[in-house]
């Protein structure tokens, strides 16, 4: 409760908090995360974009920010890249190379920082780029963020779509609305994408399929949305439905 207040105190300044999820590790959340972070930016809108991902912070490598945060006290202050305000854990370890081995609490305590103890100033949108799974970070996301929804990535493949549902239905038992569902590394038509949306009840806001491309930029920390038209309209539509919604 206590830090309930003070995230919305901290975050005051910030319109809406959108969440990228899924239970399922490498179906596509930062790479969404990152293009809808662009493509929103790219509307003239004032975007900031957390790494949630805590223990396994590869949001910067998307991006190409080798800049870091600076830790040596609070409030931290995030890195601005093409106009867009980022913090990860990443920005703040020595040894970007070297693992980050935190149990839970010190996991969480660190999300207490990005959310209370962060200059996230005003904002229209802060994507938050959740890590995989369904407890320690995801559940304080969910409990204390004051989320107005999430994002939901899956791939076509059924196991994907089966924990896709369950990050869902977590979010949805903890009061948190799911906004869409984004089909990610899909051919259309995919009857386990539909499946997510149905099960969910809510609609397919975008299909992104396969396309090398994506993970080659990712690879050499270019982002999609910043490079080829092609991207910039597909994720520009998916930032429209998200928008409407
Ligand atoms: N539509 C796509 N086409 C091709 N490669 C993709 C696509 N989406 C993601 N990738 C690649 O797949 C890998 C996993 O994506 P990532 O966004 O890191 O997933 P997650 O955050 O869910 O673990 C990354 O290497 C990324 O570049
Ligand atoms: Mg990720």
């Amino acid at each position: 409760m206590q830090h309930k207040e003070a995230v919305k105190r901290s975050l005051a300044g910030v319109k809406k908090k959108i969440g990228v999820y899924s239970a399922k590790g490498g179906v596509g959340k930062t790479t969404t995360a990152v293009n809808l972070a662009y493509a929103l930016a790219a509307k003239g809108l004032k975007v900031g974009l957390l790494d949630a991902d805590i223990d396994c912070p590869n949001l910067p490598m998307f991006i190409g920010a080798t800049e870091k945060m600076g830790a040596a006290e609070l409030p931290l202050k995030p890195v601005l890249k093409d106009g867009i305000k980022v913090a990860s854990t990443a920005m703040l370890v020595d040894d970007r190379r070297a693992p980050i081995i935190w149990r839970g609490p010190i996991i969480v305590k660190m999300l207490y920082d990005f959310f209370e103890n962060t200059e996230w100033g005003e904002l229209d949108f802060l994507i938050i780029d959740l890590p995989p799974g369904t407890s320690d970070a995801p559940l304080t996301i969910m409990q204390v963020l004051g989320l107005d929804g999430f994002v939901v990535v899956t791939t076509g493949q059924r196991i994907a779509a089966v924990n896709t549902i369950k990050s869902g239905l977590m979010a949805k038992m903890l009061s948190v609305p799911v906004l869409g569902v984004i089909g990610n590394m899909v051919e259309l038509p995919n009857a386990n994408v539909e499946m997510v949306a149905k099960e969910l009840g809510t609609e397919v806001i975008g299909i992104v399929p396969y396309e090398k491309k994506l993970a080659d930029y990712a690879d050499a920390g270019e982002v999609p949305v910043r490079n080829e038209k092609e991207f910039a309209a597909l994720y520009a539509s998916i930032a429209n439905k998200l928008l409407s919604l």
